[in-house]
């Protein structure tokens, strides 16, 4: 009933408005009800799958099914009907989907295998199953052996699952309480443990949920495995964030280069779940991520559906200072490629305030160059006509740079809602790039080596762009995505 309900709520605020008017432009939102992380993440034959965690029934979080879309450019998507749906042994929480290229299941030559987490109450368990695809994706049949892993933990659950060649297997990563572990198999139904990673390294102020095990080129020309772990609550900024470790897979475990400080893949409040695709093409390795915080996700004010995701991006391993390396997100070419008219182009000495006006559109993209600082500080404020802005400040003198989302717009819907963010600084000269659609800025600083994604809910969108303080020169450029 009230999955009726919701659906004829729908249909009648997209027949009053024009087309999406309540949604971001380019970025990802359930059709209708509830959505949280992204699972799945397969490419096949063209195809960008994006399954997630829905619960169509209700814009609250509830009994999970995986939702499923898909893309030929990362930023158009199709919805397709849900892939799978609760059953007697539970809810289906998160997990990953492989293309069995050898049939190693059994289930067809390239069959999509899903692999996902059963969550049951009453008894509380939390055990792996899979389910198989033949048609490329568009249905499911969920396997009659299931489940085909288990353990005698209360938390364990999101199986990433991807081939490795090390180890001439299949490794499944687990969230297991605050610890990832590792399992192996020949053919996605057997599992034997391989190992565990987590004790004393990283954040351990919640659980470890949803991680991600892969490996990228390192800037000297040799490669390093990457582990991605989403943790909630213990975020750097309270609630949930994501974290990552560099080291090396060595076919049983992972282990991590010298110990450093915690590492942020984003230093915002709303990213969070991130996962990367499976089998992308040309060795690329995209992440997308869900835009939220558990803290408040329940509470955002968008209507008959909730939630968003990240725009996707392309990771990379950069140099870090220390003489190590740093896992860089920059956005996805595609994103760039939705790169529309221009709005605003300037270049000027700052000295003291100035301010512009451009065209008010729902979604674009900022570059903005400021070199030959002069003074602690340069700030640069985002406004719209009822005076809501959000504030990203270059701190020159804190080597930071912050972001505040205090007036940004509705704010009051949850006390943690209203912030300040911050990430490091690496150079002298500030390049920074603002990916804003309607409800999100997703600040990219140096190319991706630093980013910070907030949500925003301004009554308009912002349409001004004030700068102030004391620079050489400054370069901005506003596009429409
Ligand atoms: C992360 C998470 C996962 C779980 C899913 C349930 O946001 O808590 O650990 O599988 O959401 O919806």
């Amino acid at each position: 009933m009230k999955r009726i309900t919701l659906l004829l709520l729908s249909i009648l605020v997209a027949c009053s408005q024009p087309a999406r008017d309540n949604r971001p432009k380019n970025h990802f939102t359930p059709p209708v009800g509830w959505m949280n992380d992204p699972n799945g993440l397969v490419w096949k034959n063209g195809e960008w799958h994006l399954f997630y965690q829905a619960y169509p029934d209700d814009v609250h979080w509830g009994p999970m099914h995986w939702g499923h879309a898909v893309s030929t450019d990362l930023i158009h998507w199709e919805h397709l009907p849900l892939a799978l749906c609760p059953d007697e042994m539970g809810a289906i929480f998160s997990g990953s989907a492989v293309v069995d290229h050898d049939n190693t299941a059994g289930f067809g030559k390239d069959a999509i295998i899903a692999i996902y987490t059963i969550n049951h109450e009453d008894p509380h368990y939390q055990k792996q199953c899979i389910a198989y695809s033949t048609d490329d994706g568009r249905t499911f049949t969920k396997w009659a052996g299931n489940p085909v892993l288990e353990a005698d933990i209360p938390d364990f659950r999101d199986p990433k699952v991807s081939w490795n060649d090390r180890a001439g297997e299949w490794i499944m990563s687990v969230a297991s309480g605050q610890e990832i572990r590792f399992y192996g198999s020949p053919n996605l139904k057997d599992w034997e443990f391989r190992g565990r990673f987590g004790e004393s390294y990283g954040a351990h102020g919640g659980l470890w949920e949803c991680p991600d095990l892969f490996e990228l080129d390192t800037p000297d020309g040799g490669r390093k495995s990457v582990l991605l772990v989403n943790i909630n609550p213990g975020g750097i900024f309270g609630g949930s964030a994501t974290q990552y470790f560099i080291g090396e897979f060595d076919g049983r475990t992972f282990i991590p280069d010298e110990p450093v400080p915690t590492r942020w893949m984003d230093y915002g409040k709303d990213h969070y779940a991130t996962v990367t695709w499976n089998d992308a093409p040309d060795g690329r390795r995209v992440a997308l991520a869900w835009m939220s915080n558990w803290q408040y996700a329940n509470n955002i004010p968008t209507g008959s559906w909730r939630n968003m995701m990240s725009y996707p991006r392309d990771l990379s391993l950069v140099p870090s200072e220390d003489g190590g390396c740093l896992l860089a997100s920059a956005p996805s070419p595609e994103v760039t490629a939705a790169r529309g008219r221009k709005l605003l182009e300037k270049e000027f000495s700052l000295d003291g305030d100035k301010t512009f006006r451009f065209r008010s559109e729902q979604a674009y993209e900022i570059r903005l160059g400021i070199s030959d600082p002069k003074g602690d500080t340069v700030g640069i404020s985002l406004e719209n006509e009822e005076g809501q802005r959000c504030v990203v400040t270059v701190d020159y003198s804190g080597k930071r740079v912050i972001f505040n989302r205090k007036d940004s717009g509705r704010t009051d819907f949850h006390n943690d809602f209203p912030s300040e963010t911050f990430c490091a600084l690496p150079k002298g000269d500030a390049d920074l790039r603002l990916l804003v659609d309607k409800y999100s800025v997703e600040l990219f600083v140096d190319g991706g080596t630093y980013v910070m994604t907030n949500l925003v809910f301004p009554d308009s969108p912002y349409d001004t762009i004030r700068l102030e303080g004391h620079a050489g020169n400054v370069d901005v450029r506003i596009d429409a995505m």
